[in-house]
């Protein structure tokens, strides 16, 4: 099993550096370790040779891309996360799917719960609160399992099938920042919400 991302825990012990400038950031869903291996197996075993697959600890699922953040601005969204009620819920992955120009294979959910709908509108709003542009088009939940996929739209339609569901259990929503370097993307969870008991941050 693949660790999972980064975490910074900012504490006393360990000042929180590089809080000035411009972050590539987006809030999402992080998965669990055991949801993030049952998805790696599933790209592994349904998309073998389909584009560059995604490593099992970048597995997530975007609640809201926020592009090139200022730090003030992020302050001021976290200050707004902080104060989101949030209640876990329940969420089941089960379509396999691809957009052929982006060139993303996915899988997602058949039904987006409504607790998942009104946190990304909750989200949406705190990050226009904080000065943040964020886009309206619709929300389409979905993990990306891999990139880079060269996919005639006749092949993204064969891609489209259901797969054994993947429980997810939703207990927090995360700040990630993505640094892109040789290796490709690299994504790194900066903050959670709720906090929970053990955060020091
Ligand atoms: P994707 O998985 O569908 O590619 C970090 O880059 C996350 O933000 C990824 O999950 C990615 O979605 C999403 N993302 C990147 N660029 C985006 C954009 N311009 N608009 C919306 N989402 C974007």
């Amino acid at each position: 099993m693949s660790a999972g991302p980064e975490r910074r825990r900012p504490g006393p012990e360990q000042p929180e550096r590089g809080r000035s400038g411009r972050e590539r950031l987006f809030l999402a869903l992080w998965p669990e370790p055991a949801v993030r291996s049952a998805l790696a197996g599933l790209a592994r075993e349904r998309l073998p040779q389909v584009g560059r697959a995604v490593s099992a600890a970048n597995l997530h699922l975007t609640l809201v891309f926020l592009g090139t953040v200022e730090t003030s601005a992020r302050e001021r969204l976290e200050r707004a996360c902080a104060e989101i009620a949030f209640a876990p819920f329940a969420l089941t992955l089960s379509r396999l799917g691809c957009w052929a120009r982006a060139g993303v294979a996915w899988s997602a959910p058949e039904h987006v719960p409504d607790a998942l709908s009104d946190l990304v509108d909750r989200l949406r709003s705190a990050a226009a609160g904080a000065g943040i542009a964020v886009e309206a088009r619709p929300f389409r939940a979905h993990v990306t399992l891999a990139r880079r996929v060269a996919a005639s739209a006749a092949r993204a339609a064969a891609l489209r099938t259901e797969h054994p569901p993947v429980h997810w259990e939703a207990r927090e929503f995360v700040l990630a920042r993505s640094r892109t370097d040789a290796r490709g993307a690299r994504y790194e969870v900066l903050r959670a919400w709720p906090r929970q008991a053990s955060d020091d941050g």
